[in-house]
């Protein structure tokens, strides 16, 4: 529908231009938003029986291009006018500005869609600080200064201030939050976050996380795999599963990979999963007793899992964007497409 949208604007855009009288004009106005036999509004009476998720998308778009159309006749019937001596032209009208729409960043409608969505599961949804002690970023985490984990994700350090970072993920807040509101709690925290990073379509300094955490008696492994599920069918439909591979994070025992099947193949096997069927979204586990300890909780009273997900990387894949520097470059040209 939106390759149908384009070629409307397209193909219109040239009969708009092409058309060398008003009557012409007019003719092409009725046949692409005229009531009866609008070629765009035989679309924009269909919208209403799409899903919610194709609303979103083509919505927006097909209100935009009739928006467009429409500018695009007033001037053509503007200057037709002006050449027929038609109508009268006050010299005096002052130029209608270019109109640009306003948009939210795509990591913006990503995160705010994840928000309601743990929201309506009753999580609290947090904020926490960029500028981060050492502390809450490492040590709480169970990662001391020597630890090879800092290595991994180094990050900007703060002159004269040799105890703050630059947070490199959202993990501190469990700490935090559990220091705050106690146990039990669940929380979703979304934010901003750096590294130092060799660049490229892969890497960026800046970047943004989503972390959520529960945190309460008997809370177990099967409580993580339930919500990420939840998450994942959220995010890719019904059909997505999920599933978990050990791996290491300090923070949590057992860690692991949460893996869904993949959103473009649904698991066959293609380029974006590299053949394996499955995309790594989010890193999880069981909070490590040691970070119980340090948000002042007995680890025999009380458990937890944490989960952390690539808020930049759910773009990426959700749009298509190819290269993760696009998201901070403040290209307007690419922040104005009208794909998300
Ligand atoms: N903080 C980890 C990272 O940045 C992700 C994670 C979050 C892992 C929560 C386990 C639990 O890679």
């Amino acid at each position: 529908m939106l390759k149908q949208l384009d070629e409307i604007l397209t193909s219109v855009a040239a009969a708009i231009a092409a058309s060398d009288s008003l009557a012409d004009l007019d003719s092409v106005e009725i046949n692409v938003v005229g009531r009866k036999q609008g070629r765009l509004t035989a679309i924009l009476k269909t919208l209403g029986g799409l899903s919610i998720e194709e609303k979103k998308i083509v919505g927006p778009r097909a209100q935009k291009v009739k928006i467009e159309i429409e500018i695009l006749i007033a001037a053509r019937r503007a200057e037709l006018e002006a050449v027929s001596g038609a109508g009268l032209i006050d010299i005096s009208e002052p130029v209608l500005p270019k109109q640009n729409y306003g948009a939210l960043h795509p990591i913006s409608i990503v995160r705010e869609d994840l928000e309601k969505f743990f929201r309506s599961k009753g999580f609290l949804v947090l904020d926490g600080p960029e500028l981060e002690s050492e502390f809450y970023n490492f040590e709480v985490l169970n990662i001391p200064a020597d630890h090879p984990a800092r290595d991994m994700q180094d990050t900007f350090y703060i002159k004269d201030h040799p105890s703050l970072v630059m947070r490199t993920h959202t993990s501190g807040m469990q700490v935090r939050a559990l220091e705050t509101y106690g146990a039990p709690l669940a929380a979703v925290v979304p934010g901003r976050c750096f590294r130092n990073e060799a660049t490229d379509v892969r890497h960026e300094h800046t970047f943004y996380q989503f972390e959520g955490f529960v945190v309460g008696e008997r809370v177990t492994l099967g409580d993580l795999k339930g919500v990420l599920e939840a998450c994942a069918t959220h995010l890719y439909g019904p059909s997505t599963r999920v599933r978990l591979r050990p791996k290491f994070y300090p923070f949590v025992e057992p860690g692991v990979n949460g893996e869904v099947t993949c959103s473009m193949c649904g698991g066959a096997g293609c380029t974006l999963c590299k053949g394996t069927g499955w995309l790594e979204i989010f890193g999880c586990g069981m909070i490590h007793p040691e970070v119980l300890r340090a948000a002042k909780l007995d680890p025999e009273k009380v458990s937890g899992f944490a989960f952390g997900l690539g808020l930049t990387r759910i773009a990426m894949l959700k749009f298509g964007v190819g290269d993760v520097r696009e998201f901070n470059a403040g290209d307007l040209n690419f922040l104005q497409q009208t794909i998300w």
